[in-house]
């Protein structure tokens, strides 16, 4: 019988591409999914796609049991920095509740489970860089906070259950199906912008970095930690500033629009890089996609989904 896998956050960005990698792998999918900011267009017909809340432990459990995966992605979340401090009570049930419930479910049925916690939101602006996982996360907002509350529960049920969870800390993840109309995701944002012949505001004057990271070099990472117990980076350990991405997708939409430059927002990072050498090495995963070809595969691909409404 094929081997199966739940993905919880299935419907949204980075969720909807660990599906079809799975699904390429000959696994058996089944979504969990709540549709709060996923879309369930986004999920293979493939996959089976169950609409339930995480923090629903029973309806959780029942999926849980009935599927008996030999894995778990646990990408479902809130995930908005804004949403977070406006509702930081919803943001813990999500992001702490809603994790507790998958690592204990998953005990029951002995499947690891690899959580998607952050590398931007966790560290703060103090973090030596590159940023490695030893580094004491000091968060600005509650989400960065819910996070690591979150990685906690990971961590000791990983201990406590004998089943070997992962928590891998993503950088800023970029690709295709990601939504324009987040507060982040400045190159779909950007994309956007230049599709409809709009000037963005380049924030922090263009100047504050990030490390980028093409949605595909995270699956395969998430993939590769499925049965490891361990905190990793997953980013490219690269540094690219705001104007730097406005140009490269420029270049790729063959518009010359000029930007607006605005001072940096409250909560926001200057700088960004993370240590990826624990993930290269024990996970024997090196991220693929240089920024420029990222960039210029994400133009194309979003634009033709804009067209496609
Ligand atoms: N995009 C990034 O750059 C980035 C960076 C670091 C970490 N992450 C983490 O990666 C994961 C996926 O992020 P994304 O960018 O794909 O976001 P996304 O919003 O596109 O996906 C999140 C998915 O979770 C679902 N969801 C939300 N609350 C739920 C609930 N209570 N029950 C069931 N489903 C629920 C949403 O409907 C959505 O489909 C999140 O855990 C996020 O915190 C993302």
């Amino acid at each position: 019988m094929a081997r199966s896998a739940i993905v919880t956050g299935g419907a949204g960005f980075i969720g909807s591409h660990v599906v079809d990698a799975l699904l390429a792998d000959g696994y058996r999918v089944t979504v969990v999914d709540d549709l709060s900011t996923g879309d369930a267009r986004r999920v293979a017909d493939e996959a089976d796609l169950r609409e339930l809340d995480i923090v629903d432990r029973p309806a959780l459990e029942a999926v849980v049991t009935e599927v008996r995966p030999q894995a778990i992605f646990h990408l479902a979340a809130q995930a908005s920095v804004v949403a977070s401090v406006e509702d930081p009570r919803r943001d813990c049930e999500v992001n702490v509740v809603g994790t507790l419930n998958v690592v204990d479910v998953a005990g029951g049925v002995g499947a690891p489970v690899v959580f998607t916690s952050t590398g931007g939101a966790l560290y703060g602006d103090a973090a030596p860089m590159p940023t490695s996982e030893d580094q004491i996360p000091a968060p600005l907002s509650p989400y960065g906070a819910s996070k690591w509350a979150a990685e906690a529960y990971v961590n000791t049920w990983s201990l406590s259950s004998g089943v070997p969870h992962a928590v891998c800390r993503l950088g800023n993840v970029y690709g295709p199906r990601q939504s324009p109309h987040g507060e982040a995701g400045v190159v779909a944002i950007f994309t956007h912008h230049l599709h409809t012949g709009q000037a963005p505001k380049l924030y922090g004057q263009g100047k504050p970095t990030r490390d980028y990271v093409y949605v595909a070099d995270v699956v395969s990472a998430l993939l590769a930690a499925a049965g490891k117990a361990g905190t990793y980076n997953i980013a490219t350990s690269v540094e690219t500033d705001v104007s730097t991405i406005w140009r490269e997708l420029s270049s790729a939409a063959g518009k010359d629009i000029e930007p607006e430059l605005a001072d940096l927002r409250p909560g926001e990072l200057q700088h960004s890089r993370l240590d990826i050498t624990r993930a290269e090495r024990e996970l024997g995963w090196r991220p693929q996609v240089p920024i420029s070809e990222g960039l210029h595969l994400t133009y194309e691909a979003l634009v033709e989904e804009f067209d496609q409404g």
